[in-house]
C-alpha cells in the first residue's frame, strides 16, 4: 500500500479510534479558520470527517492555508475527540476530528463553476449548468444518497427475482423496431448501406421468444430508447425491469409484483405495504378520475350529471348532448372562496385548464347560503338545482364545475383540471415535503437543546403506508382508433391477448373498438410505473391483429415473419410486465424530476450537454455508412453551430 492510501473512509472514525494514527483520502468540502487552528471538512462517498491544522506545527499550518475547495488530499494525522460543546450530532464522525501530522496534495484544482457543498440554504444552479458538469453535480450529498437508493432498488428486485426462479437474460441492443408507440433510435449499418437497426424501445419480442425457447421465468434491468417528446418523467434513454413468465394468467403476474412491491418499499423505504392493491377497470379510472393514471391520494372524483343536464335550458349543455357528448362536473368541496369570478371567467385561471385538453369552456356554480350562485345559474329551475347539489353532494362553501363535450374530452379536460385543483388547493402532501417539514423541526429542537446546553437526537423521518396509493388498471381497450391514420392502432402493444370472452369480436370490424385486452398498468401516486400483458401465444390471432392494424399477410410476415413462426413452433401461454425503474426510483428517492435519478441524463430536448451528444460526425465516418447530408440539412447545422458557438 502506498504510503498516502487510505487506512479509513470519511465515515469511519469514531470515539474508540481515539488516538490511532490513520490516513483519510477525500475532497475538501469546506475550510474554516480559527486563528491558531485551520479546519478541512473531508468528503467521499461515505461521509465526512473533520481535520485539524494546528498553528504549532507552523510548516504544516503553512500548507493547509492553502488549501481551497475540491482539492483532493491524503491526511495522515490522529484521531482525537472534539471539544465539548463542538460535537456534531448530524454525522457519524461528529464526536471526534483527525489532527493532521502529514499532509498530501493529491491534485489541487482551480475554483469549480460551482459549489458542492450544499449548506441547507445554499441554492442550486441552474440545471443546465449542473448537467454541463454533471460530475461535480454527482459529487452533491443528495444525489449520492439517490443513487445509492436506486442501487438498493436494482440489489432488491435482483435478489428477489432470483429467489423466485427467475433468469436475467440480456438482449441485443440492435435488433429490429419493437412496436411500443413510440419512434425508434435507428442506427446505420456500415456493411448494408441504406439498412438500420432499431434500438430496443423494450425488450418485447425478445422475452416472448425467451418464453417460447422454454425458459419459463425470464427478467433484465434492461435500458429501452424510445425517441419521444420528453416530460418530468420521462427520458429517451430510460431503464425497465421487465419480466415474463411462462403459463400463467393475469393474477398470477399482479401477485407476483405485489409481492416485489411490498419487499422494495420495505427494504428500501421501510414502509410496510397491504397487498392486494385495488384494481379498477379503464374504464371506471377514465370515468370517475377523467385519466388512465389517477393519483388515488385525494378525492375530487368526476360525476356524471348529463341526465340532469338534459333537462336544463342550457343550450351548451343540451347541445354538446345532442351531439353524443356528455355533461360532467368536480365538486371541489369548500373551495368557493379559493377562486374569483374573474379566475372562472373565460381566459381565467381554471377556464385555461380545461383549454389545453381542448374543452371548449368551462361552466360553474358556487354554493353560497344554501343557494346556487354562478355562470349558468339562471338555466336550471330550483328542481335542478336541488337534483345537482344532490348528485354531487354539494354544500356551503363548494365550488362545482362543469364540461360538456365529447366522452374523450370531457375525461381529459375533467382529468387535467382534477389534478390542477389538487395541487393548487394542497389536497396531498408529498412524502419527502413531509419529511423537509418534519427535519426542519427537528433541527429547531436539536438547537434548542444545544442553547440549554443539553443534547437532543433528532427523530428519522418515516413515511408511511398512505403516502404510496398504488393502483392497477385493467381491463383496457384492446384497439384504440387513430384518426390521422384511419386506421386502429394497439393501446398496449400488438402482442397483446384480448379477454377471452371478448376474442370472437375481433373478427367483427365493427366491434373492435369493444374488444378488452388481457392488459394492465401499474399506478402509483398518479404515476404509470408499470405495464404489461397477458400475450397473443397463438399465430392465427397474431395474424388477425396485425391484419388489423392494416398490415397485409406479406406486410406481417417481412416485419413480424420470425415471431409468426415462432407462434407456431410451441409457444406456451405466457404473460409479463415491465416496470418504469427510473419513475420507481423518483418516487423512492423523493424527487418529482427523472434526471434526478440518472447518473448521465439528457436534458428536456434529448441533448447531453457534458458530452454535447447528439454531434456531427465526421465525413469520412458518413461515407462508411452510405449515408450524405442534404444541403438544406448541411445549413441547418451550420446554423445551429452558429448559433451555439460551437
Ligand atoms: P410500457 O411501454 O408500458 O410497456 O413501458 C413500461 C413502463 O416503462 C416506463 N416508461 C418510461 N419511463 C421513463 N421514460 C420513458 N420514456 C418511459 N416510457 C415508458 C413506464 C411504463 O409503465 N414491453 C412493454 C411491457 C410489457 O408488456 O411487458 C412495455 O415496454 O413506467
Amino acid at each position: 500500500m502506498a504510503q498516502w492510501q487510505r487506512t479509513h473512509t470519511c465515515n469511519d472514525l469514531r470515539e474508540e479510534h481515539v488516538g490511532q494514527t490513520v490516513t483519510l483520502n477525500g475532497w475538501v468540502l469546506i475550510t474554516r479558520k480559527f486563528g491558531h487552528q485551520n479546519f478541512v471538512d473531508l468528503r467521499d462517498r461515505y461521509g465526512l470527517t473533520q481535520i485539524v491544522f494546528e498553528a504549532d506545527n507552523p510548516e504544516l499550518f503553512a500548507q493547509s492555508e492553502l488549501l481551497k475547495r475540491e482539492w483532493v488530499l491524503s491526511v495522515t494525522g490522529v484521531v482525537r475527540k472534539r471539544l465539548a460543546g463542538a460535537e456534531r450530532t448530524d454525522i457519524p464522525t461528529g464526536a471526534i476530528e483527525v489532527e493532521a501530522k502529514i499532509l498530501r496534495v493529491l491534485n489541487p484544482c482551480p475554483p469549480l463553476p460551482f459549489s458542492v457543498t450544499e449548506f441547507p440554504d445554499e441554492e442550486l444552479p441552474n440545471e443546465d449548468l449542473r448537467l454541463q458538469y454533471r460530475y461535480l453535480d454527482l459529487r452533491r450529498r443528495s444525489l449520492q444518497r439517490t443513487l445509492l437508493l436506486r442501487h438498493r432498488l436494482c440489489k432488491v428486485i435482483r435478489d428477489f427475482m432470483d429467489a423466485h426462479q427467475f433468469l436475467e437474460v440480456e438482449t441485443p441492443m440492435l435488433g429490429k423496431s419493437t412496436p411500443e408507440g413510440a419512434r425508434d433510435y435507428l442506427v446505420p449499418s456500415r456493411i448494408f448501406h441504406g439498412e438500420f437497426y432499431a434500438l430496443p424501445q423494450s425488450p418485447q419480442l425478445y422475452k416472448q421468444l425467451l418464453m417460447i425457447a422454454g425458459y419459463d421465468r425470464y427478467f433484465q434491468i434492461a435500458r429501452c430508447l424510445r425517441d419521444e417528446d420528453l416530460r418530468a418523467d420521462r427520458q429517451p434513454e430510460f431503464t425497465q425491469l421487465d419480466v415474463e413468465m411462462s403459463f400463467v394468467e393475469r393474477d398470477d403476474v399482479l401477485t407476483l409484483m405485489e409481492q416485489l412491491a411490498v419487499e422494495v418499499f420495505e427494504k428500501c423505504l421501510g414502509v410496510k405495504l397491504t397487498t392486494p392493491f385495488p384494481r379498477m377497470s379503464y374504464a371506471e379510472a377514465r370515468a370517475k378520475y377523467g385519466s388512465d393514471k389517477p393519483d388515488l391520494r385525494y378525492g375530487l372524483e368526476i360525476v356524471d350529471v348529463s341526465e340532469i343536464a338534459a333537462a336544463s335550458e342550457f343550450s351548451i349543455f343540451k347541445n354538446a348532448l345532442a351531439a353524443g357528448g356528455v355533461v360532467r362536473a368536480i365538486n371541489a368541496r369548500g373551495a368557493a372562496t379559493q377562486f374569483s369570478n374573474t379566475a372562472l371567467k373565460p381566459g381565467g385561471e381554471l377556464p385555461k385548464v380545461v383549454e389545453t385538453y381542448k374543452a371548449k369552456g368551462l361552466a360553474w356554480l358556487k354554493v353560497e347560503g344554501g343557494q346556487l350562485i354562478g355562470s349558468i345559474e339562471k338555466f336550471f329551475p330550483a328542481e335542478l338545482k336541488a337534483q345537482l347539489c344532490e348528485r354531487l353532494g354539494a354544500s356551503d362553501g363548494d365550488l362545482l364545475l362543469f364540461v360538456a363535450d365529447s366522452e374523450a374530452v370531457v375525461c381529459d379536460a375533467l382529468g387535467g383540471l382534477r389534478t390542477y385543483l389538487a395541487s393548487r388547493l394542497k389536497l396531498y402532501k408529498n412524502w419527502w415535503d413531509e419529511k423537509a417539514e418534519h427535519d426542519a423541526a427537528e433541527k429547531k429542537k436539536v438547537e434548542a437543546a444545544k442553547k440549554k446546553k443539553e443534547s437532543y437526537t433528532p427523530v428519522p423521518f418515516q413515511p408511511r403506508p398512505e403516502h404510496f396509493r398504488f393502483l392497477w388498471v385493467i381491463d383496457f381497450p384492446m384497439f384504440g382508433w387513430d384518426d390521422e391514420e384511419k386506421r386502429w392502432s394497439a393501446m398496449h402493444h400488438p402482442f397483446t391477448a384480448p379477454l377471452d370472452e371478448d376474442l370472437p369480436l375481433l373478427w367483427q370490424n365493427d366491434s373492435l373498438g369493444q374488444v378488452r385486452a388481457k392488459a394492465y398498468d401499474l399506478v402509483l401516486n398518479g404515476y404509470e410505473v408499470g405495464g404489461g400483458s397477458i400475450r397473443i401465444h397463438r399465430q392465427d390471432i397474431q395474424s388477425r391483429v396485425f391484419e388489423i392494424f392494416g398490415m397485409t399477410p406479406d406486410d406481417a410476415k417481412a416485419r413480424f415473419g420470425f415471431l409468426l413462426d415462432a407462434l407456431q413452433s410451441g409457444a406456451p401461454p405466457h404473460g409479463g410486465i415491465a416496470w418504469g425503474l427510473d419513475r420507481w426510483a423518483m418516487i423512492i428517492a423523493g424527487t418529482t424530476n427523472i434526471r434526478d435519478v440518472i447518473a448521465f441524463p439528457k436534458n428536456q430536448r434529448a441533448r447531453d450537454l457534458m458530452t454535447g451528444a447528439p454531434a456531427p460526425v465526421e465525413q469520412r465516418q458518413m461515407q462508411e455508412l452510405g449515408i450524405e447530408l442534404t444541403a438544406a440539412t448541411r445549413a441547418l447545422l451550420r446554423e445551429r453551430q452558429q448559433r451555439e458557438g460551437q
